[in-house]
């Protein structure tokens, strides 16, 4: 047995901002349990829901030196479908109402969580072969690993990937601070490590210091390498090229299946959308105050409101969109100036657009189920999970071809008869429209070939089995190398 810990700030169903939560709660799942043992670790969140709360059993505690402190780390545990969890419980640090708070607390918390979690490793009658760190929060891991930890047998040999799921959050901070923080020698702060235009950056030692790196798609890991997405690390993607692998995220095809959602109003499938699907369109505009027409085009947008999500382009021409016989929702929240844009074009449009500010995974479902068309007109996009469940309910992806969106929407060609959504190039507003626009016209005017490609993007498989056969490929490659 290959034994494996996940270590990460956010999984389903226990913390979720986006779509790293959803990447850590699935992927377990999907190794193949004949010959991985696939473990998490996460904080322990006092948000957490209490009906999670009351499933923790305590495993162990102990005392831990950190930032000129000795720290309480208890551990808990959890069985929950299938999978082993661990929580690193000090309430100092997760006693909290949302797991990022900004810099420089955030790398004071989550380097308390990095030197914690591997404490806590040998207590817990489970040795990894090897720990896989997602994003910033856990890049400190194999730094430290690297370091004290090195004077215990217990940690030599253990193989560390770090997984980049957004290259944009580094957590950087001024070098004396960070030091001081985080207790690393001097050794650690240079330019070939974890220093970053003098400053400390938490992502790039895990990037120096992993044996394996990967990221959520092909495009992504090669579009890192160049300036335009490498938030300044390219030239370090560049140098590690030889172990960084693009990866592309599935989804839980059990999560996220419109012929058995409960949540959703109707259920269809890929035989019967043509008759059942709209019924979702309907039940989703009355509920939420939009004119109730089953021909109009819907489109949706479930996002995170941030620069990454392409809002400024929208923003651009959302008073020409809605001159057309469209219906915008939007389910998201983040930036003010995107979640106050959104809620003025629904004051503006009453009963063609409806901005909805909050998160909520069940009105996501109706949107995903309801709409004809999903805009995603990202800036950058390592995966994108929400143009992989838009296919898989049958409603059309519109999306800028970059990374993650760029590897799993297949744009309609109307000669060929083909594709399964619709794209374009450039990260220009006008770009964007015409693709919408083209999309109303096959919508409306051919209907016909618009079911078409619902028929061909519901046949597409993005669910995980394809991509955990690979990353199982690298643990193997990876224990084969000690
Ligand atoms: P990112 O991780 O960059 O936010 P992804 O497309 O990978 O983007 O994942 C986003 C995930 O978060 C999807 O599962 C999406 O449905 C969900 N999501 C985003 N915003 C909301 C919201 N306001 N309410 C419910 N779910 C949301
Ligand atoms: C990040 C990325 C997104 C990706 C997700 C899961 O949040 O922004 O593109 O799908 O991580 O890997």
């Amino acid at each position: 047995m290959k034994n494996i810990f996940f270590v990460a700030s956010e999984c389903m169903p226990f913390v979720k901002t986006g779509g790293l939560a959803d990447v850590v709660g699935s992927l377990p799942k999907h190794l193949d349990k004949r010959y991985f043992d696939c473990r998490v670790i996460l904080p322990l969140f006092s948000f957490m829901n209490q009906r999670f709360k009351d499933m923790l059993r305590y495993k162990t505690h102990f005392y831990m030196d950190y930032n000129w402190n000795n720290y309480y780390v208890g551990v808990q545990e959890m069985e929950y479908d299938g999978i082993h969890y661990y929580f690193i419980d000090n309430q100092d640090f997760f006693g909290c109402d949302k797991p990022y708070a900004g810099m420089p607390y955030d790398i004071y918390r989550y380097g308390f969580f990095c030197k914690a979690a591997l404490s806590a490793m040998p207590n817990l009658d489970f040795r990894p072969d090897v720990i896989h760190c997602h994003d910033w929060q856990t890049a400190l891991i194999p730094v430290y690993l690297n370091d004290s930890f090195q004077a215990n047998p217990y940690y030599h040999n253990i193989k560390t990937v770090m997984t980049i799921h957004n290259l944009k959050f580094q957590a950087i901070w001024d070098v004396k601070t960070v030091k001081s923080i985080v207790g690393l020698p001097d050794y650690y702060f240079t330019p070939d490590k974890l220093e970053y235009k003098k400053d400390a950056n938490l992502l790039k030692g895990g990037i120096v210091y992993s044996d394996a790196i990967t990221t959520v798609s092909r495009t992504y890991a090669e579009e890192i390498k160049m300036p335009y997405y490498g938030e300044g690390l390219d030239g370090l993607m560049r140098a590690r090229a030889h172990d960084l692998r693009g990866i592309v995220n599935g989804i839980d095809y059990n999560e996220w299946n419109p012929a058995t959602d409960n949540i959703i109003y109707h259920n269809y499938d890929p035989f019967n959308f043509r008759n059942e699907k709209w019924k979702n369109k309907t039940a989703l505009q009355w509920d939420l105050g939009l004119n109730v027409d089953s021909n109009c085009m819907l489109i949706g947008i479930v996002s995170r409101l941030t620069d990454q999500k392409g809002l400024d382009l929208i923003a651009y021409v959302m008073d020409e969109l809605c001159q057309d016989a469209v219906q915008f929702v939007v389910l998201g929240t983040g930036e003010e100036r995107y979640e106050n844009m959104f809620r003025h074009y629904a004051w503006k449009y009453g009963g063609k657009v409806t901005a909805q500010i909050y998160y909520n995974e069940a009105l996501a479902h109706k949107i995903y189920a309801g709409c004809d068309a999903f805009l995603m007109p990202s800036q950058f996009e390592p995966c994108g999970l929400s143009q992989l469940i838009s296919l898989r309910f049958g409603t059309l992806p519109i999306v800028r071809e970059t990374g993650g969106l760029k590897d799993t929407v297949e744009p309609f060609n109307e000669y060929a008869n083909s594709g399964t959504g619709f794209s374009f190039s450039n990260y220009n507003a006008h770009e964007m429209m015409a693709t919408v626009r083209y999309a109303e016209r096959i919508y409306y005017d051919r209907r016909e070939q618009w079911n078409q490609i619902i028929e061909r993007a519901m046949a597409r498989d993005f669910s995980w089995w394809s991509s955990a056969l690979q990353y199982q490929e690298l643990y193997d490659w990876l224990i084969s190398q000690m």
